[in-house]
């Protein structure tokens, strides 16, 4: 039964963006490479407790053939997000602003300053991503599906069937 603490703990666990869960945290250090787990330190909360989710749900989809890359794939896919410097809020605007605007308008938007600026880097948050974890000399899979995970399927480099796992894990 929940008593009045429990209920106090849930409405405060519902406003402050959770990390990952503890029981995951030492598989994610096992997933990832030393340069990796750099990057990973510098994901917001919300967008690690996100990424977890996507990693045990392609995990359970793959079975063997969700190799260390794969999953390290899945956690940082979105991790280009972080150079926006958008938070929650930022991020809604930005999304809809791309939605009126249109996906290249917002990309020139990156040559802008302030707000404008950081809604492009946003939108190019595959490709920056990308980048990261290639400086970080992470394996081609991660880093080609950190670049990969919002275009359609006959674009990806990566095999279909581990594609297509993390793309139905990753519910956003
Ligand atoms: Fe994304
Ligand atoms: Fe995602």
């Amino acid at each position: 039964m929940g008593g009045p603490l429990h209920l106090v703990k849930r409405f405060v666990g519902s406003l402050v963006p959770l990390g990952e869960p503890a029981a995951d945290r030492e598989w994610i250090r096992d997933s990832l490479t030393e340069g990796e787990w750099g990057i990973w330190r510098t994901m917001s909360r919300a967008d690690r407790r996100h990424a977890a989710g996507v990693a045990r749900r392609v995990e359970r989809a793959l079975g063997h053939e969700a190799t260390r890359p794969v999953v390290a794939a899945a956690l940082l896919h979105d991790c280009g997000k972080t150079v926006s410097g958008l938070g929650t809020y930022g991020r809604v605007i930005a999304t809809l602003s791309v939605k009126v605007a249109g996906h290249e308008q917002a990309v020139a938007w990156r040559e802008t300053r302030g707000f404008t600026r950081r809604v492009g880097l946003y939108v190019l948050h595959p490709e920056l991503g990308a980048d990261l974890l290639g400086m970080a000399g992470s394996a081609p899979v991660t880093v080609a599906w950190t670049a990969e995970h919002h275009l359609p399927a006959d674009q990806w480099t990566v095999p279909l069937d581990i594609g297509e796992a993390l793309k139905a894990a990753d519910d956003d």
